[in-house]
């Protein structure tokens, strides 16, 4: 049966544009059926309409600091998309363990380290300081302990002598949007 897919974002949504197209030429066995932001003009939102598939927003502010409440919002939007899978692409809130629970062995995160280094923010900054050679980006299933479940993928990449923080996350960047579509056309096929 074609697995259902629920995207969550909160920013530019690259990561999703590819998972969508993937998806829409076959490469990936599945059908996106909801992108879902936590920001109300995330870039994402309008590159997910120009693809054909329903948005929803949950802004995070009105809920002010209550996960549960938030988490419940998402949770319920989501139930009405009824996705079997739902990948975290560049979702920068932390979600609570009642609701991760309720996804278990069926959420799907990409993070911009080789974890478990550098779980967490501003990951290529802290390689480039570290006097790391190569940095790279995970998919990983997403458990209770932030960025630390089963890495399902991962690729590496080379981090050079002149690299910012920005270089090395735009190289990352297209490594992510090879790792994440093959990550998950894996998953969904078993
Ligand atoms: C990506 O680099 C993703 O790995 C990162 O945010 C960016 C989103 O870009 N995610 C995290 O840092 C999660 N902790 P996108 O919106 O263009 O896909």
């Amino acid at each position: 049966m074609t697995k259902r897919v629920a995207i969550l974002i909160s920013g530019g949504g690259s990561n999703m544009v590819t998972l969508v197209e993937a998806m829409h030429s076959g490469r990936i066995e599945a059908i996106p059926v909801l992108v879902l932001s936590n920001i109300p003009d995330a870039g994402g939102l309008a590159k997910a309409e120009a693809l054909g598939v329903p948005t929803a927003v949950v802004d995070h502010t009105g809920f002010k600091g209550d996960r549960e409440a938030f988490d419940a919002a998402v949770h319920a939007a989501l139930q009405e998309a009824d996705p079997d899978i739902v990948c975290l692409a560049g979702f920068m809130r932390i979600l609570t363990p009642d609701f991760i629970s309720k996804w278990d062995g069926r959420m799907l995160n990409i993070h911009p380290s080789l974890l478990p280094k550098y779980r967490g923010l501003h990951t290529h900054q802290r390689a480039i300081e570290a006097g790391d050679k190569v940095a790279g980006c995970s998919v990983h299933l997403v458990t209770s302990e932030l960025d630390a479940g089963p890495v399902l993928g991962q690729t590496e990449v080379e981090i050079r002598d002149n690299d910012t923080p920005d270089t090395l996350a735009a190289r990352v960047l297209t490594e992510e949007h090879r790792l994440y579509p093959r990550v998950l056309a894996d998953f969904v096929r078993q």
